[in-house]
């Protein structure tokens, strides 16, 4: 596959608009849980996504994960999925590029709302990515009632999140008709 995107989800919320974001890519692109994408998965992309949900205005940590974990999702009790290695680790294992990359982040609405996305996009800069487009965030409710995975995305994250992920096609194609095309 030429593009992949990688996700941290606690309760399924940045698992969904990753998966709005490879149907957006379009072609074999998928979406992928941090252990799924191996360094191989990895090698053989043109182009890698990923994304986290903000904890603390950062990436998620192993305390903010334990605090997740403590936490149930809406009136059926959802419980936050930990069984994935976090994107911190995934990205200390990612082999270095040229490759282009891009980040995105869930968060809520508001002042605290950033973080996640930033910290992805330094961790590929330093690993010789080139970035396609600047980091993105998706919003989320703080609460909600229900207990289905998702749904504290708010209304048209998931179809905003594949109009990037179009758009993503689309820069990646015109750079690589580009007659300096390069990393
Ligand atoms: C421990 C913890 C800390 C959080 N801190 C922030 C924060 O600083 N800013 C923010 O916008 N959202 C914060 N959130 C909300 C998360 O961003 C939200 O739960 C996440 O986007 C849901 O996505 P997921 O289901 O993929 O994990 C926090 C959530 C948890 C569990």
């Amino acid at each position: 596959m030429d593009a992949v995107v990688v996700f941290e989800s606690m309760w399924g919320n940045t698992a969904a608009i990753a998966r709005a974001i490879a149907a957006g890519l379009g072609g074999d692109a998928v979406a992928l849980t941090t252990d799924a994408a191996t360094p191989a998965v990895i090698e053989a992309s043109r182009l890698v996504v990923a994304g986290a949900p903000v904890h603390a205005l950062n990436l998620p940590t192993e305390a903010t994960r334990e605090s997740a974990s403590a936490k149930r999702q809406g009136e059926h009790g959802l419980a936050a999925d930990v069984t994935h290695p976090p994107m911190r680790e995934w990205l200390e294992g990612l082999p270095r590029g040229p490759r282009k990359y891009a980040a995105y982040e869930t968060r809520i609405r508001g002042p605290l709302g950033h973080g996640a996305a930033r910290a992805i996009a330094r961790h590929f800069l330093d690993l010789g990515y080139t970035e396609l487009e600047e980091p993105r965030g998706f919003t989320v409710a703080l609460t909600t009632r229900s207990s289905d995975p998702a749904a504290l995305l708010l209304p048209g994250q998931e179809e905003e999140a594949r109009r990037w992920g179009a758009h993503l096609r689309a820069v990646l194609d015109r750079v690589a008709a580009a007659p300096s095309a390069g990393a």
